[in-house]
Formats: C-alpha cells, structure tokens, sequence
C-alpha cells in the first residue's frame, strides 16, 4: 500500500463533478479574471471568518506584501517575525524594502513570547506566523504589540478555519494574510490569496494596491500591481469552501486516530495542540530525534512525509543571521508531518502508524 504525503487528485468524485460543472460554466461567460465569482467568494469567506472586509489577491506571499505595502512599511523600517516560518514571510518583508528581524519560536514553532525584546526605534510591525494552523494566543500579542506601536500582520497561511479565544486566525492583527494554495485546507486549483482587515480605509488601500491603484478603469490613484485573483480559482475555492466543515471534521477525526495509537511512544511527540478544536490541522507535525531515520524507514515502505522546515530561514544564504534561534533549529531537525488530509482513508491512517510503532 502505497501513501503519498498528499495526492490532490484523490479529490473525491463528487467533487471534481461540481469542480467540471462550473469550468464548463465559466467557459460560457467568458470572464476569467475578478467578476462575480471573486466577489462572491470574498463574501462568503467574510461571512464564515466573521470579518469585516476581505480582499482578494494572488497568492499568500501577495497577501503579504500588500499588507506590508498598505500599511506604509518599507525601507528603514524593520518587521518582527519567526526564525522558523514559510520564506514567503521574510520574502514579503525585504520585497518592500524592509529588514526582517528574526526572533526565536516556542517549542512549537510559534513565535517566542519574548520577542518584545527584539524591539527597536525602527521597528513598524510584528508578524505572528500560526504555523502548522496552530494558534498565537492572540490576545496577548495585540496587548504587546499595542503597547510598543506596532503593526500585527498574521501569516494566516497555514491556519484558515483556526480560531483563538472565539475569533478565527486572520482577523486579530490590522491585516490577516490567506494563502488558497492548493495543499492549504482550503485549497484553489492553483494560486490564491486573501487579506483580512477590519478598518475599511486600509481596505481600500490593499484593494488599489492589488489592482493598479485603479478604483475604476484607467484612473490610477497610487502606484500599485497587478495581484487580482482569477475568476476560476475563485469559482473552484466556492466550491471546496461549501464542504470545509464537512472536510475538517476527516482532518480531525485522522488526528485523533494517529493520537490515540501514537501516544507513549518512546522518543516521539505528539503536536501540543492536536486534540484542540481551535487547531484547523493543516498540519500533522510530530517531533523525534530519529526523524531522519523514521522519515527514511516510513519512505521504504511506502509513506510520504514532509519536512515542515528542514532550515530555519536566519540559516539560509540570502536572509543569514547569527542569533539565538535554539528552539527553532531543534524543531527543523525533529519534525516530521505525517499524512494527514481529507482525501485519504482510514485504513491508511492506521497503517501509518502500525509502521511507526514498528519502526520504535
Ligand atoms: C506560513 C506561510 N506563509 C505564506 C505562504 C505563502 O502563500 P502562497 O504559497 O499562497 O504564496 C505560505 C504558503 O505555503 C505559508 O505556509
């Protein structure tokens, strides 16, 4: 039995029915980028994140830098953000002419809560990253954040449908970044982003930002880009957002599964969070100092696992630091995701961790 970290062409029949309804549908109007589509998706993802606005966009890494851009941040300012998170985070930062300032993470990979120590006269904002679609307690930081005049920015990437204290992830910070890329838990069939923010002026930047700065046809207010979502992805994100509950209670029941079967296993360890409702699960992370060897024994027989990150970003090449970034280091070098995601079976969850048991 073959198990592959992620197949998305397992999508369920059903669903790629509706999925070839709606392209066949969209050939017919024609309309291939914004339209109605993009403005009904980002109404109903309003409506289910309890947000006030949310604007579309290309990509999570766009998302990102759109906030960053709206929100005035750029050169000779410095942004606040983990060691260990997606490039896209730091990518977003230096794009708009800004230093990112790497801060260690928690155990978990979450931003430390130390971090305020990083603080300086320059610093503009702080992105918390809920890694894996596990929470920041978010209350905490906005007080934090407040205090020193900071922006927040959320790396909501990893985390739709994650929620903290009764509101969900991106809707804390001044702006909250989506990614739809396919493997996210609420996945396009190609790229996708979305900005979360409650204030409408700042809404507004973000949205001229995206487009041009044109709040009709050639008529140009600020220097902006072109970061529109299509009119397909946007029909298709419909169309995964109508079963996402239906999805997440799979994602949640295959955690509970590896959970119960994998608990007391000596030199392995389980996510802090995995029984917690708030978690979306986008992730399965468990940590052991084996990892290499298990991740290699569960590829010999036919698991796929991923590595969620093998290098923390202040290590690489083109955003090197030298700092204390001892929890984040130990993570890159014991976490393993194991398959987890809606398209799989039962059967499979526990043949993975059969094998597990067998391999401690
Ligand atoms: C934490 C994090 N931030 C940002 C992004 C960027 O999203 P996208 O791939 O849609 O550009 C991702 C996507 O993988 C991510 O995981």
């Amino acid at each position: 039995m073959k198990i592959p970290f992620l197949d998305l062409s397992k999508i369920p029949n059903e669903i790629q029915l509706k999925l070839q309804e709606k392209f066949a549908k969209l050939l017919k109007r024609g309309v291939y980028s914004f339209g109605q589509e993009v403005e009904s998706f980002e109404f109903e993802v309003k409506d289910f994140l309890n947000t006030f606005h949310a604007i579309s966009c290309a990509n999570g890494t766009d998302a990102l830098e759109l906030a960053l851009r709206a929100l005035n941040i750029g050169s000779g300012d410095e942004v606040i953000l983990p060691a260990m998170t997606w490039v896209s985070t730091a990518e977003a930062v230096i794009m708009v002419g800004a230093k990112p300032i790497f801060w260690d993470t928690d155990e978990n990979g979450l931003l430390a809560k130390d971090w305020t120590k990083a603080v300086t006269s320059k610093t503009k904002a702080v992105i918390p990253v809920h890694l894996y679609g596990q929470m920041l307690e978010m209350n905490n930081l906005m007080v934090k954040a407040k205090h020193h005049h900071l922006k927040v920015i959320e790396d909501a990437a990893q985390a739709f449908g994650s929620f903290y204290d009764g509101s969900f992830a991106g809707t804390w910070g001044d702006v909250g970044c989506l990614s739809f890329y396919p493997t996210k838990n609420l996945g396009a069939l190609g790229e996708a982003g979305m900005c979360l923010c409650q204030d409408a002026g700042l809404a507004e930047r973000i949205r001229l930002i995206s487009n041009h700065g044109q709040p009709e046809r050639d008529q140009h207010n600020l220097v902006g880009r072109n970061s529109r979502m299509d009119t397909l992805q946007a029909a298709f994100l419909r169309i995964f957002l109508e079963d996402f509950f239906k999805h997440q209670q799979l994602r949640k029941e295959f955690a509970g599964i590896y959970c119960e079967e994998l608990s007391g296993l000596p030199d392995l360890e389980l996510p802090f969070n995995s029984q917690d409702p708030s978690s979306n699960m986008h992730l399965f992370v468990i940590k052991s100092p084996r990892r290499d060897s298990l991740k290699q024994y569960l590829e010999e027989h036919g698991v796929g696992t991923a590595i969620h990150y093998p290098t923390i970003l202040p290590d690489m090449v083109p955003y090197e630091h030298q700092g204390n970034y001892m929890n984040a280091r130990k993570l890159s070098k014991e976490c393993l995701s194991l398959p987890l995601n809606p398209w799989m079976k039962k059967e499979e969850v526990y043949r993975v961790c059969k094998l597990i048991k067998d391999f401690f």
